[in-house]
């Protein structure tokens, strides 16, 4: 069983509701955002870091509404108060004091949180990711009663697709991108919100064997592969449905080519250029911390996410590309079920 902790939102009564029998009790309760219950517990986070959090996410609910297709997409690959300062002269201006971005994204382990604010504000309108949401929703098909879980699920924004009744509980690494889930789903006129925890995949807050469906879009190529897919097959029910999107090589060269990549990005590509490439010859580096260094992601295409899955318990339904880039694949989903 798990022992990570986390902070979900409850439904607006208070009481646990859909999805959150299934969490393992490892939470504790915090009142973050006000209005909205947030179960509290992320280990090693100090009372300074969460006064913090709490005071942007504040700042957030005052201010998210004005962050627009500027920054959606926008990755932070390197906490470096220089890095982020030149993200943020691409944010609409006013959207966000530097000083605020700055100090709060330098301190997350991976903060898309505006990009993530950008997506979830302009929902209806523009919507970049439909294919992978499409095709993830084709697979899964979430029924009435089900509980489906989203490993990485940064605000929680693909639960929209899904009809009430689904036990939708959402966990991310992020915790500005939940603290903005959260007061994002507030708003939504729904009857059922989601249960969105702060955490890692690879200890899921989850009872064992408890879960339907799992959903990741575009975040395993991030985390140390197989202990992701171990924690999925444990809360994952015997037979249960997975599917996935990951980056492709053509992310990589899209990456490279684009006009505005520095001398400096480049080089920070070419560490995933390697690491994809130690990953495919057997040498499975994410599982050290050392040479977890070496890279930041592993880069899949349908038959090598096809393998991996199928030495880790699981049973490959589907694998396609989804999205090319110069007939490289840019976007990869696979479906699988758990042996
Ligand atoms: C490219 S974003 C995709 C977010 C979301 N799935 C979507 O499609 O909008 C990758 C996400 O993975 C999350 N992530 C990375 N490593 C994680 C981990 N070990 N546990 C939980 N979330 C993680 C990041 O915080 C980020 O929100």
């Amino acid at each position: 069983m798990s022992n990570a902790r986390c902070p979900s939102v409850e439904g607006d009564s208070g009481q646990p509701r859909g999805g959150l029998d299934v969490l393992d009790g490892s939470a504790t309760r915090l009142q973050l955002l006000g209005a909205i219950d947030i179960h509290y517990g992320l280990g090693g986070l100090s009372s300074e870091k969460l006064e913090r959090a709490s005071r942007f996410a504040g700042w957030l609910s005052e201010h998210y509404v004005q962050v627009n297709d500027a920054a959606a997409g926008q990755l932070l690959p390197s906490s470096e108060p220089a890095y982020l300062s030149k993200i943020h002269r691409r944010l609409p201006n006013g959207s966000v004091p530097e000083d605020v971005f700055v100090d709060f994204a330098s301190r997350m382990p991976f903060s898309q949180v505006l990009g993530d604010l950008a997506d979830f504000g302009n929902m209806r309108a523009h919507d970049k990711d439909a294919d992978m949401r499409g095709y993830i929703g084709e697979a899964l098909s979430p029924q009435r009663g089900e509980t489906l879980l989203d490993a990485g699920c940064s605000t929680g924004r693909t639960f929209l697709a899904y009809v009430d009744g689904v036990h939708c509980i959402g966990i991310d690494i992020d915790l500005a991108s939940v603290l903005v889930g959260a007061h994002a789903w507030t708003a939504q006129p729904r009857n059922g919100k989601p249960t969105l925890c702060c955490g890692s995949i690879l200890s899921v807050p989850i009872v064992d064997h408890s879960i339907d469906c799992v959903q990741s879009l575009v975040v395993l190529g991030y985390t140390p592969i197989r202990s992701a897919l171990k924690e999925i097959r444990r809360v994952l029910k015997p037979g249960g449905r997975l599917a996935i999107t990951l980056e492709g090589p053509g992310f990589l060269r899209e990456l490279w080519e684009g006009q505005e990549a520095s001398l400096k990005d480049k080089l920070g590509l070419a560490r995933w250029y390697s690491g994809t490439k130690l990953q495919e010859a057997g040498l499975y580096w994410q599982g050290s911390r050392q040479l977890g260094r070496l890279a930041g992601i592993v880069l899949y295409t349908p038959a090598s996410i096809s393998r991996v899955l199928e030495a880790n318990g699981f049973e490959v339904v589907d694998a396609r590309t989804l999205r090319d880039y110069r007939g490289l694949p840019r976007v990869v989903g696979v479906t699988a079920r758990s042996r």
